[in-house]
């Protein structure tokens, strides 16, 4: 078993992440740490119920632990209020009582539905984040963002409400899709442009080996650094006050693509990869001393070495893109907030980027010209 802990100190709410391989084989001693009963629902997706929800549920047995099981649906749909619901239930039934421990088993979008009903649940109780993606492990299941979507809109009801442990282990990877894989490097490189050039430049040597299974310590080391990076910024900003909106790097534009797709396009990833293409070609206009033209070209071939698109797609239209991104949550009393690069390792928060400057690089990257709309 090889194991790295990382400690995210949030003083009382403060826990654990560990990364590493083989971690499952001390998982009941690693929960009885936090766990304040035997009492245990373990929620995974169907597409995680054979590859590794079968085999937890033993596992957690085996090591003592009384043990229902809630499985949702896989994928993005299935993060609404009433999946929450459907868990809510599984619990009063199960006279689940605040002693009792929540683990989520999955993807981000197990991670958010089950941390939102373990924050509700008579008014909150434990949760534990087993994340299976690589996005889950090195993004959503650090920092406490849990939550649901409404029809209106993505990530519209939620809570802050801190896991009492993540256990990112790489063995999940070996059954996650090639594209899902990919789409989590381009977070991993996220973390590089905004606070760490050394993890950029290991990642530029070291990319293209990542998921070979000589590589692990190196896939490990690259996780590890990604969730101590997404630590710091949550310790220091815990509710997105100020520090924490650097991690939106590549995702005003990002979440406009996929939002312009229905989320049924671009994986997060890829969406955000093209949006940090255009971050960098607009700090190339706000810092050309610092951000120079090698640092672009460096971030374009480091994304096309992981195998993430650095253009839109076709047929993506410029105005559409503007138009969604000042619906954007990173919209502040009618000022569009863009998180620019500064150097490799420091990004800024800018509200100096013009709609003219957007639309020519948008244009620039593939997106289709149109009409201006008024208002935007
Ligand atoms: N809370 C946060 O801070 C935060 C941050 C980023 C993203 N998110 C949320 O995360 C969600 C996206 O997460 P995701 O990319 O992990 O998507 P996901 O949870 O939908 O997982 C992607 C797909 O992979 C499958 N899968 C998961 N693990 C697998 C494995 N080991 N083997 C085979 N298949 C596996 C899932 O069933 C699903 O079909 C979005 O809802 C997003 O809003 C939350
Ligand atoms: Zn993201």
């Amino acid at each position: 078993m090889s194991d790295n802990v990382v400690v995210v100190d949030l003083g009382s709410r403060a826990y654990s992440i560990h990364v590493g391989q083989r971690l499952l084989d001390s998982l009941g001693t690693l929960l009885g740490d936090v766990a304040q009963s035997q009492k245990v629902l373990l929620v995974f997706d169907e597409a995680v119920e054979s590859p590794w929800g079968k085999m937890m549920h033993k596992l957690l047995v085996k090591a003592g632990y009384e043990v229902a099981t809630h499985v949702m649906a896989a994928g993005e749909a299935a993060k609404t209020v009433e999946t929450a619901t459907a868990i809510w239930s599984k619990l009063a039934d199960g006279a689940f009582d605040r002693d009792s421990t929540i683990v989520a088993l999955g993807g981000g979008v197990v991670g958010d539905v089950a941390g939102f009903a373990a924050a509700a649940y008579l008014r909150g109780i434990a949760f534990i984040q087993i994340p299976t993606t690589l996005l889950a492990m090195v993004d959503s299941s650090v920092g406490g963002k849990t939550g649901v979507n409404l029809p209106q809109g993505k990530n519209l009801v939620g809570a802050f409400w801190q896991p009492r442990m993540v256990l990112a282990d790489i063995d999940f990877l070996g059954t996650l899709s090639e594209r899902q894989r990919v789409s989590g490097l381009a977070e991993i490189i996220k973390y590089g442009v905004i606070r760490d050039a050394e993890l950029f430049a290991f990642l530029e040597e070291n990319i293209a080996t990542l998921f070979e299974g000589l590589h692990s310590a190196d896939l490990i080391h690259v996780i590890r650094r990604s969730v101590e990076i997404k630590a710091d910024v949550v310790v220091a900003d815990e509710r997105e006050g100020g520090l924490r909106r650097i991690l939106n790097f590549g995702h005003t534009i990002g979440h406009a693509i996929e939002a312009e797709q229905h989320y049924e396009g671009m994986t997060h990833g890829e969406a955000i990869a093209v949006g940090m293409v255009v971050a960098s070609a607009l700090g190339r206009i706000h810092h050309p001393d610092t951000w120079t033209e090698e640092c672009h070209a460096r971030l374009v071939a480091l994304l096309e070495k992981a195998g993430l698109p650095t253009r839109f797609p076709a047929g993506m239209s410029a105005e559409a893109l503007i138009e969604r991104t000042s619906v954007d949550k990173k919209v502040r009393k009618g000022t569009l907030r863009w998180v620019l690069p500064v150097r490799i390792g420091e990004v800024v928060i800018s509200r100096d980027v013009t709609i003219e400057q957007a639309r020519e690089v948008l244009v620039g990257l593939g997106a289709t010209a149109g009409a201006s709309h008024a208002g935007v």
